[in-house]
């Protein structure tokens, strides 16, 4: 033995950090958390008001959020914005929605506004954070949320499961061609956090209990649960990760 190996780095002092969804839920929790490890963090949501108030709260605690009013559904104003914004050098995509329908009764309606959102917003969102990464050299980092639902099927979420699956697939081909430019791009799986996409949900006793039954850790995620597993990914302590799915599912998925 001749050198003691170096402790991994965990801090992102000097990383610019975009996070979709950020005004709210495990987009704001993977916000704060960054923004503790040091990044200087932009939060991405439509409601310029819950943006604010996110902004906000993080101040009490000393942070500085910066925020972008942008629907990510269209991508020309997406294109319009991301120019007047810094290079990046972490991209956390956590827009998304669940619309829950059994699978004989989805709509067009509900299945294109997932499908839009889920995955054809935040496949060119990254493409354009990605290439800009690419361009300036910055060896930067993807985190998408996507979930444990991307990996499993769930009742009445087909639609949902789809968008998540398909996120799945992004992300290995993603890794497959960013490699070389080093940028690294992951997904981040929660199973069921209380949040206002699911709290509807799990109001209802028969389904919490359905969800608690699948959790082998026999309780619902946390948004500090996910706040770990981000920083993890952003930074340099997960260097040869890349076209992973970082399970935060309480072993949901074990089975
Ligand atoms: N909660 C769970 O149990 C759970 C489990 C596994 C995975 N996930 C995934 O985690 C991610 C975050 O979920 P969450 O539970 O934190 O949901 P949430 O509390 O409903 O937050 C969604 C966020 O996305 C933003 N958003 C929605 N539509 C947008 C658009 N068109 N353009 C820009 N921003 C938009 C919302 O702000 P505005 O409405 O102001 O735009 C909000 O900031 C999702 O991808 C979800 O699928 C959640």
């Amino acid at each position: 033995m001749t050198a003691l190996p170096r402790s991994p780095d965990f801090r992102l002092e000097n990383r610019r950090a975009l996070v979709t969804g950020g005004s709210r839920g495990i987009g704001f929790a993977a916000a704060v958390a960054l923004a503790r490890a040091g990044a200087q963090v932009w939060l991405v949501a439509r409601q310029a008001a819950q943006l604010r108030e996110a902004a906000e709260l993080a101040a009490t605690d000393g942070l500085i959020l910066h925020t972008v009013a942008l629907d990510i559904t269209d991508t020309a104003q997406v294109a319009d914005t991301l120019a007047g914004l810094p290079d990046f050098d972490i991209l956390v995509n956590s827009a998304g929605l669940a619309r829950h329908q059994p699978f004989l009764e989805v709509s067009e309606e509900n299945y294109d506004a997932v499908m839009a959102l889920n995955l054809r917003a935040t496949f060119f969102l990254s493409q354009q954070v990605t290439r800009r990464m690419k361009q300036r050299q910055i060896a930067g980092s993807v985190i998408h949320i996507s979930s444990q639902m991307g990996h499993v099927g769930g009742p009445d979420r087909s639609v949902y499961c789809a968008s998540k699956f398909a996120l799945e697939g992004l992300t290995k081909t993603m890794a497959l061609e960013l490699g070389e430019a080093g940028i690294r791009v992951n997904t981040l799986c929660p199973t069921f956090i209380e949040t206002e996409l699911s709290r509807e949900n799990l109001a209802s006793p028969a389904f919490s209990r359905y969800v608690l039954d699948n959790i082998k850790l026999k309780r619902l995620g946390t948004l500090e649960d996910v706040m770990g597993p981000v920083v993890f990914l952003a930074s340099s302590a997960s260097a040869l990760i890349t076209g992973a799915s970082l399970m935060v599912d309480g072993g949901w998925t074990a089975t």
